[in-house]
């Protein structure tokens, strides 16, 4: 169990989207916040932390490029200054630039895995001497249906989310024994900026939603009962698993 106090979440890409869904749903779930975004998006992100301050809880703003070691580092140090403590983190910060395999250029194949993949990593990292030190932790992953399927213009950021799965596979394995899990959320089709590039051409929006079991798209708020139960002591038993939250497209 989480020692006695209020829980605090680290939640990355936050400022809008799934990320900032995550954010108000932990918040209202009683956590602390510390959100994190790139710099570019500031004033959502301060937007966020007001939202989450009507609610009643704290938040603290930390800009950093999650693919970036040393900014990653100096975020993870000033938010546990800031808050003293760190219970859960949701790896959320992600990017897609659509492109087929033939024409892709290098640098976007780079873009894409530095941030889904490495980002995931380098934040993980910073994060566990101070998980091991109070033998706590909630890891959550946000990869994607894309790293288990995927379609078409997508095969870097689907390479970047099946990365994301089998890094949290083993990182599981590995810190396991110091009561921290690691689990992956896959998402659907959810609409958010990002997931309208899988939305724009109206035919195949409408696959999408013929191909989902439960008929329709995925608002942001769809991913936040699953990562609030795997951010808190009812996941206690369960590590290294990957869920889809995806109304029904991946059948498992
Ligand atoms: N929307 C979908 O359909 C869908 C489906 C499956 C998985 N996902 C995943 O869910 C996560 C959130 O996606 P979304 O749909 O809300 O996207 P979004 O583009 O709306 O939001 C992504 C957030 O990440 C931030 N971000 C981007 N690069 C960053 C970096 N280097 N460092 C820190 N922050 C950074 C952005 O500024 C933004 O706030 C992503 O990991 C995405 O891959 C989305």
């Amino acid at each position: 169990m989480s020692d006695a106090g209020t829980r605090t979440a680290l939640v990355t890409g936050a400022s809008r989207g799934i990320g900032r869904a995550i954010a108000l749903g932990l918040a209202r779930e009683g956590f602390d916040l510390v959100l994190n975004d790139i710099e570019r998006q500031k004033d959502q992100l301060d937007t966020v932390r007001t939202e989450i301050e009507a609610i009643g809880r704290r938040a603290v703003t930390l800009f950093a490029d999650v693919s970036d070691a040393g900014a990653v580092q100096a975020m993870v140090s000033h938010a546990i200054d800031a808050t003293g403590r760190i219970d859960a983190v949701v790896n959320n910060a992600g990017i897609l630039i659509p492109g087929t395999v033939e024409a892709l250029p290098e640098r976007h194949w780079d873009a894409v895995m530095d941030v889904n993949a490495k980002g995931t990593f380098l934040v993980v990292q910073a994060l566990l001497p101070h998980m091991r030190a109070r033998g706590y932790g909630r890891i959550v992953n946000i990869a994607s249906i894309g790293g288990k399927h995927g379609a078409p213009e997508q095969a870097h950021y689907s390479a970047s989310k099946a990365a994301v799965m089998g890094f949290t596979r083993v990182l599981a394995q590995e810190v396991g024994a110091q009561g921290i899990t690691a689990n992956c959320i896959c998402p659907g089709i959810i609409v958010t900026d990002m997931g309208r590039t899988n939305l724009e051409d109206p035919v195949v929006a409408e696959r999408w939603i013929s191909n989902t079991a439960l008929r329709r798209l995925g608002q942001p708020e769809d991913v936040v009962g699953p990562v609030c139960f795997l951010a808190s002591d009812a996941s206690a038993f369960v590590t290294g698993q990957t869920l889809n939250v995806d109304g029904g497209i991946v059948l498992s």
